[in-house]
């Protein structure tokens, strides 16, 4: 099949239950989706925490461009194109940082930390036409929900709340397990550098059907060694015979809630690094509470995904930069919960256990991406499977009034696809005014 990408049409590629696996490979395709999926709908840029105080900065991108997000002296946040208006130059060129302005190192152009373009030097070179107000940095529009920062080009989509719907209530759930305690992303992040299209990451997000034979030897060594019903052991076996169920979200956000599957959570959870010694502080410390607490240091049971590059797992953030069509990087941020009622204790063993799934469950998944993406290289079989419970009548429609499915259900691939195809023929956008 000869892909036509300059035409505006891309629904030849992607039918009920299969998609081309062009959408993988196609250089002209990814260019696409770089201007008008990141940005073209609410794209995460960042999370609060990340810049705390007025003036701070973060330097990320969105899509292929490089962005500035910056928190105003009135706490504000703002996304700016990381681009000189005079002649091209990045302005910024640090990975955070605390700053009023900007200056660009080629020529000085200065610009404030909202946008706007401050100075120029030997600004008498220039002529009577010349207005500064038209020649501020390239803006986003920006909202955040709960800490997380958002931007877009489309002045179209509702507001933030509204556009993340069914997600924003699940989000509320993840994020007040301790009620009143603040979210914050831990310094540093774990990077991983992936030969595999970034969608492949996304689909793998929400794919309950992988976890039993992608991380057996995972699962398979734990149940061995720790005995049964610790770590995802659920995952063994038919799944779609337990508990867990996969979501649409909508606008392209998915779902999987395992939370029916635990019970106790401290009580299934893997062993860590030193644990007996901080569960004994933690007691000591909160008496009562302390198995609530204990509770708040295993993972959410919760895997939210917001379309495009937004993955909430366990009590992780992963955030998908895409870097060409064949390569991707993964950023793994872990979290820890601030409240004056949560020992120091709780946020250690907390870090613990986000040391884990990355170190020993992501090469699975990693090897997985990068065979995908060399499987899909072969011209000679075109078509990726995405029908999974399509038509086994297991679809309901459960809480939150979404569209669900046994846990091994394709319909997070389907729901993907559906908001891909919207979000790309809508064209490219300008920037906000
Ligand atoms: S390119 Fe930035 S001041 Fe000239
Ligand atoms: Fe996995």
């Amino acid at each position: 099949m000869s892909i036509q990408t300059s035409s505006p049409h891309f629904d030849h590629l992607i039918e009920a239950g299969r998609v081309h696996r062009t959408l993988y490979t196609d250089g002209d395709i990814f260019d696409l989706e770089m201007s008008r999926i990141f940005g073209g709908t609410w794209t995460f840029l960042a999370h609060a925490s990340e810049l705390p105080k007025p003036n701070d900065f973060v330097r990320k991108r969105l899509g292929k461009r490089p962005v500035i997000v910056t928190r105003d002296r009135d706490g504000n946040f703002h996304g700016l194109l990381n681009r000189c208006t005079h002649r091209g130059a990045t302005i910024c060129r640090h990975d955070e940082g605390n700053a009023r302005r900007f200056t660009c190192p080629y020529h000085n152009w200065s610009f404030t930390n909202t946008g706007d373009l401050a100075a120029v030097p030997i600004e008498d070179g220039y002529g009577p036409a010349f207005d500064k107000q038209e020649l501020g940095l390239g803006k986003l529009r920006v909202e955040s929900y709960r800490g997380f920062i958002f931007g877009t080009f489309n002045t179209e989509l509702p507001d933030l709340k509204t556009h993340l719907g069914p997600s924003a209530a699940l989000l509320d759930e993840w994020l007040d397990r301790w009620p009143g305690a603040e979210l914050q992303l831990r310094r540093g992040q774990t990077k991983f550098s992936c030969a595999g299209n970034w969608k492949l990451i996304y689909d793998n997000a929400a794919d309950g059907y992988h976890p039993g034979y992608s991380h057996a030897s995972l699962l398979r060594m734990r149940k061995d060694r720790y005995g049964g019903g610790v770590d995802m052991q659920w995952a063994l076996g038919n799944v779609d015979e337990g508990l867990q169920t996969v979501s649409d979200c909508g606008n392209g956000g998915t779902f999987i809630d395992q939370r029916a599957e635990i019970k106790r959570f401290w009580d299934q959870s893997a062993p860590m690094p030193g644990e007996s010694a901080y569960e004994r502080v933690i007691k000591e410390k909160l008496g009562d509470k302390a198995d609530a607490a204990l509770d708040v240091v295993m993972g959410s049971g919760m895997n939210l995904n917001i379309f495009p590059n937004l993955l909430i797992i366990g009590n992780q953030i992963q955030v998908i930069e895409p870097q060409s069509v064949n390569k991707t990087h993964i950023n793994w941020y872990a979290t820890a919960l601030v409240a004056d009622d949560l020992p120091d204790e709780v946020n250690s063993l907390r870090m613990r256990l986000q040391e884990d799934f990355p170190s020993f469950g992501e090469p699975d998944d990693l090897a997985n991406f990068e065979e995908c993406q060399i499987g899909l290289e072969i011209e000679e079989v075109e078509w990726v499977q995405t029908g999974r419970h399509l038509d086994t009548g297991k679809e309901y429609i459960g809480a939150k009034g979404m569209l669900s499915g046994p846990v091994s259900d394709e319909l997070p691939l389907r729901v993907f696809w559906k908001e891909w195809l919207k979000r790309i023929e809508q064209g490219n956008l300008g920037v906000a005014k």
